[in-house]
């Protein structure tokens, strides 16, 4: 139907004849003379349509935007006063001779380029909201993604195997999105929270290498880089150590930042350890973007009368730290109340500072503190005339939250970015973590293996360390896998510490336990989040922008108004009963 895209029309195709098919982006009538930005997956070109074309211009005066048309014309300079340099058709404009209605448009339910637009009529008017520029741009940037994934697995020999969605419930951590069956009443299926289990039993049937772009889907609280359904790169190797995974990863990563987002990496990412990560930026997530580091001041502040301090300093399951930030005496009082409102979000009882003001230092605490210790603060921070120290004072979950996630906004607010790209592997997870009821929680998940013997396991799994691995770019956790359990018996430990019994796990994990014991090689993996791993790349901050359909904050669809209720003929089919108030069916 078309000769050439809008978008690539340039003064090469000057007095060429063209045809043209794409929407109506504007029109404008200039007495006399009406101009269309017709627009393509390319971009866009300008139309001009003379009055002395009579039909055509008949045509064009009934042309609204959005109409999708196929235009006949002549590529033609434009005047030099009318170029357009932002545009990369703007030294031309093709003048028609004959246009197509091929379908028209219904005024839209919002302008394409209003900023003003909520993100709910976005939604629920997706398909149009695609038609944006930068949705395009980034669906784009996210097809490239995918293909450079594909042609660098296939390069190094992994197999592309799927696993089925359909399924029995995986560990991930998350509550399960359940299907229920029909043929098997009273039954149901689980949608998979990521292909873990099926990936090992593929490591076990002998293939190697298998990877999988593949969606997952985990019902959890949602946030701004979360999503109930969203995508890995999955990815899981045979006879491979963690510094063999980590560094063919890290290639790919490395590649595809260069060749998608013309982005150059470090040859060797760094890496830190989980628990220095947590010591220095509070999160096992650090962006390493900001140089501020955490420092712990729990020593100096055992004896001080200023209870806030000397009681978490004498916890063992407290913290006391100090964050100092270059140059931040000049914080207003308005801001730290609204830095104090923001580390309440995670626990914090208050954000105690010290402003090096150049008459010296300035707190409401020093006259708790004294001046001694007040001194050993600055110099343990090394903080200078022109700084400011924040403090949080409390268990060290909830300091290490609060300090680790006002770092990452004093790093937004004050701008103190000192590269534009930072990656960086977290290794040495511990193995579990501790609930306040004493019992044990994976912290990747219960096939992760640890880096010690079974014995030494069951006698300290509180301090035992896993083969776990996470990616993280610019504090965002972008992917994470480990070394797994290739032997029953300590499987079965693992099981045990975290509450799971023989009968329970026979009965949730049989089949891998079964298949352990088959000769299961040694093996390890990692899955990728694609969709933060684009939304780092393209440099947005929701997950919605980088997925052509995503769901809501609430876990809904508002283009097809999903989920939504069921007939009772469905129902009676599932033998499955709503018993909600008002809503049973
Ligand atoms: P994990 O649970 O760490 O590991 O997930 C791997 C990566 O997937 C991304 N991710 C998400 N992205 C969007 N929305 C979500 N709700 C979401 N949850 C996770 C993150 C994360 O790093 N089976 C293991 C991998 C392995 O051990 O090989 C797993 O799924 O970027
Ligand atoms: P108060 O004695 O409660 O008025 O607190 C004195 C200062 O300490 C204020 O700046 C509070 O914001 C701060 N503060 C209170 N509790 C904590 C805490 N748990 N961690 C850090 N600072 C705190």
């Amino acid at each position: 139907m078309r000769t050439h895209f809008c978008g690539e029309l340039s003064k090469a195709n000057l007095n060429d004849e063209v045809r043209l098919c794409g929407w109506v982006n504007r029109r404008r009538d200039h007495g006399g003379v009406i101009f269309l930005d017709v627009r393509d997956k390319k971009g866009i070109a300008q139309v001009v349509i003379n009055p002395d074309t009579a039909k055509t211009f008949k045509i064009a005066e009934t042309i609204r935007n959005e109409f999708v048309l196929q235009i006949t014309g002549k590529v033609i300079a434009r005047d030099s006063e009318m170029v357009n340099n932002k545009i990369p058709t703007g030294e031309i404009e093709v003048l028609a001779q004959q246009i197509e209605i091929l379908n028209n448009s219904k005024p839209m339910p919002f302008q394409l380029d209003s900023m003003e637009t909520s993100e709910e009529v976005r939604l629920k008017y997706r398909y149009l909201d695609l038609r944006r520029d930068e949705m395009q741009k980034r669906l784009r940037l996210r097809s490239k993604v995918t293909h450079f994934m594909r042609d660098f697995m296939d390069k190094n020999d992994f197999l592309d195997i799927e696993t089925p969605f359909l399924t029995k419930a995986t560990p991930e951590g998350a509550r399960d999105y359940l299907v229920p069956s029909r043929t098997h009443e009273g039954s149901f299926f689980a949608l998979p929270q990521s292909p873990q289990l099926f990936k090992q039993l593929l490591m076990m049937s002998g293939f190697e290498r298998y990877y999988q772009i593949v969606k997952c889907f985990r019902d959890e609280d949602l946030r701004a880089d979360r999503q109930p359904e969203f995508t890995q790169l999955d990815v899981e190797t045979s006879f491979m150590n963690e510094d063999e995974i980590t560094s063919l990863m890290e290639e790919m990563i490395r590649g595809l930042f260069s060749e998608v987002g013309n982005v150059d990496l470090p040859n060797k990412f760094p890496s830190i350890t989980y628990s220095d990560a947590i010591k220095l930026y509070g999160v096992d997530r650090p962006d390493l973007r900001i140089s501020l580091q955490m420092v712990d001041v729990n020593e100096i502040m055992k004896d001080v009368e200023f209870k806030v301090f000397s009681r978490p300093a004498n916890d063992n399951k407290g913290r006391v730290a100090a964050l100092k930030v270059d140059g931040g005496a000049s914080i207003s009082r308005k801001q730290i109340d609204d830095y104090t409102k923001f580390v309440s979000i995670y626990g914090a009882k208050g954000l105690a500072y010290i402003k090096l003001n150049e008459d010296g230092p300035a707190s409401p605490i020093i006259k708790f503190l004294g001046d001694e210790v007040t001194q050993k603060v600055i110099d343990l921070t090394e903080a200078k005339t022109g700084d400011i120290i924040f403090f949080g004072a409390d268990k060290s979950k909830v300091v290490n939250e609060a300090l680790g996630n006002l770092r990452e906004k004093l790093g937004q607010d004050l701008n103190l970015y000192n590269k534009e790209w930072a990656p960086v592997w977290v290794m040495d997870f511990p193995m579990f973590e501790v609930s306040d009821d004493g019992s044990l929680n994976a912290i990747h998940h219960p096939f992760t293996a640890p880096s010690v013997d079974s014995k030494s396991l069951k006698n300290n799994p509180e301090e035992s360390l896993s083969r776990a691995y996470d990616l993280v770019i610019n504090g965002s956790e972008v992917g994470g896998g480990s070394i797994r359990i290739h032997q029953s018996d300590m499987q079965k430990t693992v099981l045990s510490l975290l509450g799971i019994d023989a009968d329970e796990a026979k009965e949730k994990f049989g089949f891998l336990l079964d298949a352990l014991d088959y000769g299961c090689p040694p093996h390890g993996g990692i899955a990728f989040g694609l969709d933060r791993l684009v939304m780092t790349l393209s440099k947005t901050e929701s997950i919605r922008d980088v997925i052509a359909f995503p769901k809501t904050q609430t876990a809904a669809c508002l283009l097809t108004d999903a989920p939504s209720m069921v007939s009772k003929a469905q129902l009676k089919e599932l033998n499955v009963k709503v018993t909600l108030p008002n809503k049973t069916q």
